[in-house]
């Protein structure tokens, strides 16, 4: 069956989930024999965007680089999934501009929790001072004013966050449904 190629753009802070719901998507997805890429930023980081740092100009040219990649892939049919903070709301409103077909996903979750829970101890250090230009400490994070899906991290579980995005592609006409057997059904849409 044919696919429509789009993508999804989380963005939210460090430690919000934006990686494991991307994780448990990717899961899904691959169940559904879909085709999709996943650049999440601290991949990047490790070699698209290897040297750059978490100035806002570094940052924006990150961004610039992850969402032209997902631009390439969108045109081309694929799914490109995005996981980066992408803390500034105006390279993110490009990135949708270029892209066209575009479902931004805001990974939302209190600072107080991320510091409590702390994976990479990166927390610990910025609000000690140690880091700067962290975000959301010693940094600016732009929330997305009207993004498609808000997953709600310290209230629901990566599953559930992925189910909603899931539930939000299928409505919108962005996925097939599955029927009953764990195959995907023509959308009404494709068949007119
Ligand atoms: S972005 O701002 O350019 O979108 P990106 O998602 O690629 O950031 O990288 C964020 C990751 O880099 C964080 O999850 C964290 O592990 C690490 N990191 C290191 N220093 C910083 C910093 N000053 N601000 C935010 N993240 C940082």
């Amino acid at each position: 069956m044919s696919q429509t190629g789009f993508t999804i753009w989380f963005t939210g802070l460090s430690g919000a989930g934006k990686s494991t719901i991307s994780s448990v998507l990717e899961r899904k997805f691959h169940e559904r024999g879909l085709k999709f890429e996943i650049l999440d930023g601290d991949v990047v980081r490790t070699h698209l965007s290897k040297g750059l740092g978490f100035s806002k100009e570094d940052r924006d040219t990150n961004i610039r680089r992850i969402g032209w990649v997902c631009e390439v892939l969108t045109r081309n049919d694929v799914i490109a999934i995005a996981a980066a903070i992408s803390p500034y709301r105006d390279i993110r409103d490009e990135a949708r501009a270029r892209i066209g077909r575009f479902v931004e996903v805001y990974v939302q979750c209190p600072i107080d929790v991320l510091a409590e829970r702390d994976v990479k101890g990166l927390y610990k250090k910025a609000l000690a001072g140690e880091l700067k230009n962290f975000t959301g400490v010693s940094d600016p994070y732009e929330a997305p004013l009207n993004p498609e899906v808000v997953c709600y991290t310290d209230r629901e579980t990566p599953e559930a966050s992925a189910t909603r995005i899931l539930n939000f592609l299928e409505a919108g006409g962005w996925l097939h449904p599955l029927n009953g057997r764990g195959v995907s059904e023509p959308q009404a849409v494709a068949q007119s």
